[in-house]
């Protein structure tokens, strides 16, 4: 439905991700960033919703049966910068997606991080019908083999790389270690892509390290909002918000797991110029 009946206007911001790699973190920075004009600090739509139901997800989603999203004969009603996210590959995005002047901007993160990530994401929706041990085991060899919901996590990430370095313009390529390393220069490179960039007064008033504040996830899951409440009718709306630390992987997962992957991501990532 989502690649067929889309339409993407000029305008549009769309993030794109493998699930678990700091979605819900970019969708509250770029909400924040876009409307920064629009609302003061304390008074950020943020504070009272899950970023999830200001950066509406496409396919299932919007076109799906989600009832936190508008249904897709309201999208042309949105304000515009419409703000959306999809975790499709990049070779499966609808085709006005790419043909507009619609920009794209994609997280990636580490894939060890990444699944166990998913790892806990999973056993909140899903801790009565599998066994833990069981599952690490299952999500890690699902991941190695390439069996992801939205395709080969490797692929995802590779195929977004590419298109980020022939089209620079529209597409922003984010790792969620650099956002975690200097949120700064991060947070304006965002702004200077979506063109808001910050402006000197904006700079010496600390908009920046205000935005960074509040998308911080020590305090988005502290707020109410975030506490309670399910997504599709499965998943905590509080299971998006966990730890957010990078290399929790190394406490997580025996050392022979992690030389495994580690082996599997340099030989995918040779060549390309990309690390984690
Ligand atoms: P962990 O499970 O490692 O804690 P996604 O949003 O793509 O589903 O990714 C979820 C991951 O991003 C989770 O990682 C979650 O804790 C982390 N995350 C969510 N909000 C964040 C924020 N504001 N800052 C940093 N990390 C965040």
């Amino acid at each position: 439905m989502f690649q067929r009946y889309f339409h993407a206007q000029d305008t549009d911001l769309i993030i794109a991700s493998h699930p678990k790699t700091g979605t819900t973190w970019l969708k509250s920075l770029l909400f924040v960033i876009v409307n920064r004009l629009k609302h003061p600090k304390n008074k950020s739509p943020l504070l009272k919703h899950h970023p999830h139901e200001l950066v509406y997800r496409l396919e299932n989603g919007v076109y799906g049966e989600a009832s936190e999203y508008p249904r897709p004969q309201h999208l042309k009603e949105l304000p515009s910068p419409r703000l959306f996210n999809t975790h499709l590959p990049y070779h499966s995005l609808p085709e006005s997606i790419l043909s507009s002047e619609c920009r794209v901007l994609y997280i990636s993160r580490n894939p060890l991080d990444t699944v166990v990530s998913f790892y806990y994401f999973m056993l909140d929706g899903m801790r009565k019908i599998l066994h833990e041990e069981e599952f690490i085991n299952t999500s890690l060899e699902d991941f190695y083999n390439g069996r992801n919901t939205n395709g080969p996590f490797f692929e995802h990430v590779i195929g977004y790389w590419k298109a980020s370095l022939e089209h620079p313009d529209k597409l922003l390529f984010l790792k969620y270690e650099d956002l975690k390393k200097d949120p700064v220069s991060q947070v304006k490179k965002l702004a200077e892509f979506v063109g808001m960039p910050f402006s000197p007064q904006e700079e010496s008033e600390g908009v920046i390290q205000n935005i960074i504040q509040l998308c911080r996830i020590k305090n988005l899951k502290e707020l109410e909002v975030n506490k309670s409440g399910v997504f599709n009718k499965y998943f905590d709306k509080k299971s998006y918000f966990k730890k957010g630390e990078v290399g929790d992987r190394a406490h997580q997962l025996a050392p022979n797991m992690v030389e495994r992957m580690n082996n599997l991501m340099q030989e995918k990532l040779e060549g390309t110029g990309l690390s984690f």
